[in-house]
């Protein structure tokens, strides 16, 4: 078979552990020969590729990032999208197309199947949002980056009296904030599905000083949200999935929570920091099962599938289930470890 991959959307590591997987099946297995389009959905509607030999992706399992590139590109938002993608499948001779991705890139190759493309999906993103699979790869390395930062503000935080807030990545799930602020023993963590009262976030800090204890740490999911009228927060532009550019967060907790406390506060942001670099054993082994997975998928030619964890097994799941509802924080696990904080 002759069989397309690209990887679209915010990169995440485990990508490149994705790719090495398909192409050396597809090669190895099944004899296929693989082309990697560039940069997400853009090297679709463009045509550009890149041919996938073994050569090319040798060495390439610890490296972060994408050897294809990824973009925000949504075929859909262009009048002639859909056509150019069936003129490229057509040109290509493609039989199939492994689309790496998460809720948007992941959308599209939903779509495109309704509209007979072969696609199947593999999920990933360092948010963990998507739905219809237990995990996603890349979270696990970006929980790890978290964590060690946390520690790292925890030694300085408590040498300096300060609170220190750390903004994470997470527009609509808090999975990096929470999990990562209880593996690093924060004070208070701010998740976007449960909007969050400054007045409270201030007094357990005050509660904390009062028991002697001079510095704080407050996680904070970058869409994390203060409860309607709390606290003004500056609106940003938004990507062609519509999705606002968020940051911002961190540096309003830092202003209120010293005006309100009166103590010293300080904001670090850790942004790209989080999907950038080499991917932890875990997720190299959860994106080599997905690739895996994926070739074999095409070759059962199960289109309009995308593998999945569901528990500890690989399994195929349809790609509208996975980006029909985000799979975000329950309030009720939030609230669980709400006695650990403070
Ligand atoms: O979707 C993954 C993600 O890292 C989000 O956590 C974050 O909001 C977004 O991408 C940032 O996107 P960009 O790198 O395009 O600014």
């Amino acid at each position: 078979m002759r069989v397309g991959v690209l990887t679209g959307g915010g990169d995440c590591p485990g990508l490149n552990a994705v790719i090495r997987a398909v192409v050396r099946k597809g090669i190895d297995a099944y004899g296929d020969e693989l082309i990697g389009f560039r940069d997400g959905w853009r090297g679709v509607i463009e045509d550009a590729v890149d041919e996938l030999t073994l050569e090319a992706v040798r060495g390439i399992l610890p490296r972060g990032g994408t050897i294809l590139g990824s973009s925000r590109t949504n075929p859909f938002k262009r009048e002639d999208g859909l056509a150019r993608v069936r003129e490229t499948f057509a040109g290509q001779r493609l039989d199939g197309l492994v689309a790496i991705g998460g809720e948007d890139t992941l959308g599209v190759a939903s779509r495109l199947h309704e509209a007979g493309l072969p696609v199947v999906g593999v999920p990933k993103t360092i948010d963990n949002d998507l739905g219809a699979t237990d995990r996603t790869f890349g979270f696990d390395t970006a929980l790890q980056i978290a964590t060690e930062a946390i520690d790292r503000l925890h030694t300085t935080a408590e040498s300096h009296n300060r609170i220190l807030v750390v903004e994470v990545m997470g527009r609509h799930a808090g999975w990096i904030a929470l999990h990562s602020g209880i593996a690093g023993g924060a004070d208070v963590i701010l998740i976007p599905e449960v909007p969050f009262d400054i007045e409270a976030v201030c007094e357990r800090i005050r509660h904390r000083h009062a028991r002697g204890r001079y510095f704080s740490i407050v996680v904070a999911a970058e869409g994390a949200i203060p409860q309607e009228g709390t606290m003004s927060l500056s609106a940003g532009e938004v990507d062609e999935f519509g999705h606002p550019r968020l940051g911002g967060i961190g540096q309003r907790l830092e202003q209120e929570i010293e005006r309100r406390t009166g103590f010293e506060t300080r904001a670090t942001v850790l942004g790209h920091v989080q999907r950038g670099g080499t991917p932890t054993a875990f997720d190299r082994m959860l994106a080599t099962r997905f690739g895996l997975a994926a070739i074999d998928a095409v070759h059962a030619q199960a289109w309009g599938m995308m593998a999945a964890l569901r528990g500890t097994e690989i399994v195929l799941v349809p790609l509208a289930d996975a980006v029909a509802e985000l799979h975000t924080v329950p309030p009720d696990e939030y609230a669980r470890y709400d006695v650990l904080s403070g």
